[in-house]
């Protein structure tokens, strides 16, 4: 936001907490909307200029059922919140009995967000089935509505893993809904903690890292979600190498000492392996009040990173054929070659070198303005090496 100036066109349409629109894309900015914007917790904007208007962002999903999903998941946190607004219940047992309850199930399963967000998932699931990557950067995120936006943004990222990996699409449906409610279980916890932009006390993160154990309880003998989908919020923060929380589970690309397979129990299953990787992703990805996204290249390499220790490997190495490590739009510089310093965005892909993206370059070493200059990095004349800048 800090780069946004009076007169710029909005290059996206921006939804207030409710999902009523905010401001409308193609609409000139002024101070009172960058006000606006600032005070609403937005740390970036897309806007539309001259040299980059005929880049498409695409979006997996479409903007209108984008928007009717991430409402319905908003509304099912809110009746869920109402249900629990005047028990006191302060150790994790006490909340789990609380969760347990018929009062919160009833007002959870029997909402008519609840019902509503059902029906989204196959119109939501089969337009991701068209897709093959996921080409342009993340959703820009609210402060208020953060939670509903990742959890969205986190089913769009698995879908495509999914649909590489050929699931069916009954599994590709408990998937989605496991991820849309993945972060339901830190309703139970203090919105002080959660919502702190600091670090965390030893003391509090004891308390987030119920979370999972939480949104399972409340999920886990819902007729329309599935023991399968519940397991996705239970199992979403554990880790291939047992360092995860809360159960400690272990992988499935993991054999122990004498290369026997661990039993069922201990496993992860692979639908929560896969959300465990599109939830690190999009939230290092996202903006927070308190920092602004890592760039796609670092957030692609701490994936990467963490394949076989973190993360499920063969379903890392699926995951970069599917997300590419410089998105369309993403600023970029250049850091070799007879361009070297020249600034720009990335203007298309190379759907079989996505890391080797196209780039418009707009501004020269001195950073002066320049007439763009399009070049593709995958040409293997030049080798042009780049990184993300913003
Ligand atoms: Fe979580
Ligand atoms: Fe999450």
């Amino acid at each position: 936001m800090n780069n946004t100036e009076p007169g710029m066109i909005l290059g996206k349409t921006i939804y207030g907490y409710n999902y009523e629109v905010l401001l409308n894309k193609g609409v000139a900015l002024t101070n009172a909307y960058i006000n606006l914007l600032k005070n609403r917790g937005f740390v970036r904007i897309y806007v539309d200029d001259e040299e980059t208007a005929d880049i498409i962002l695409e979006d997996p999903v479409s903007e209108k059922i984008r928007i009717m999903s991430t409402k319905d998941i908003f509304k099912t946190y809110q009746v869920t919140r109402s249900s629990i607004a005047n028990i006191e219940a302060d150790t994790a047992e006490s909340i789990i009995k609380c969760i347990n309850t018929p009062k919160v199930k009833k007002s959870f399963q029997e909402s008519h967000a609840f019902k509503q967000l059902c029906n989204d998932i196959n119109y939501f699931v089969d337009e991701i089935m068209n897709q093959d990557i996921l080409s342009g950067l993340n959703s820009i995120k609210s402060f208020d509505n953060y939670t509903y936006e990742h959890s969205v943004d986190t089913a769009v990222i698995s879908l495509l893993i999914g649909k590489r990996l050929f699931l069916e699409k009954d599994k590709m449906v408990q998937m989605t809904i496991g991820e849309f409610l993945h972060d339901i279980g830190k309703i139970f916890i203090s919105e002080r903690i959660i919502n702190k932009p600091g670090k965390l006390t030893a003391e509090e993160f004891d308390m987030v890292k119920q979370h999972p154990t939480y949104g399972y309880e409340l999920l886990k003998d819902i007729q329309r979600i599935g023991t399968t989908s519940a397991h996705i919020p239970y199992q979403h923060h554990e880790r291939q190498d047992g360092a995860g929380y809360p159960r400690g589970l272990k992988g499935t690309n993991k054999l122990d000492k004498n290369g026997v397979a661990y039993t069922e129990q201990e496993k992860m299953i692979m639908i929560a392996e896969i959300a465990a990787l599109a939830d690190v992703y999009d939230a290092c990805s996202s903006d927070r009040p308190y920092r602004p996204g890592l760039l796609p290249d670092f957030v692609y390499e701490i994936i990467k990173s963490g394949a076989g220790s973190q993360f499920n490997k063969e379903l890392v190495d699926c995951f970069l054929s599917v997300v590419p490590k410089y998105p369309v739009g993403c600023e970029i510089k250049i850091k070799n070659g007879m361009y070297k310093d020249f600034t720009g965005v990335v203007s298309s892909l190379n759907i079989h070198e996505l890391s080797k993206p196209k780039v418009r370059l707009i501004y020269d070493d001195k950073k002066k303005k320049i007439n763009p200059i399009e070049i593709d990095s995958s040409s293997h004349s030049v080798c042009t090496e780049i990184e993300c800048i913003r």
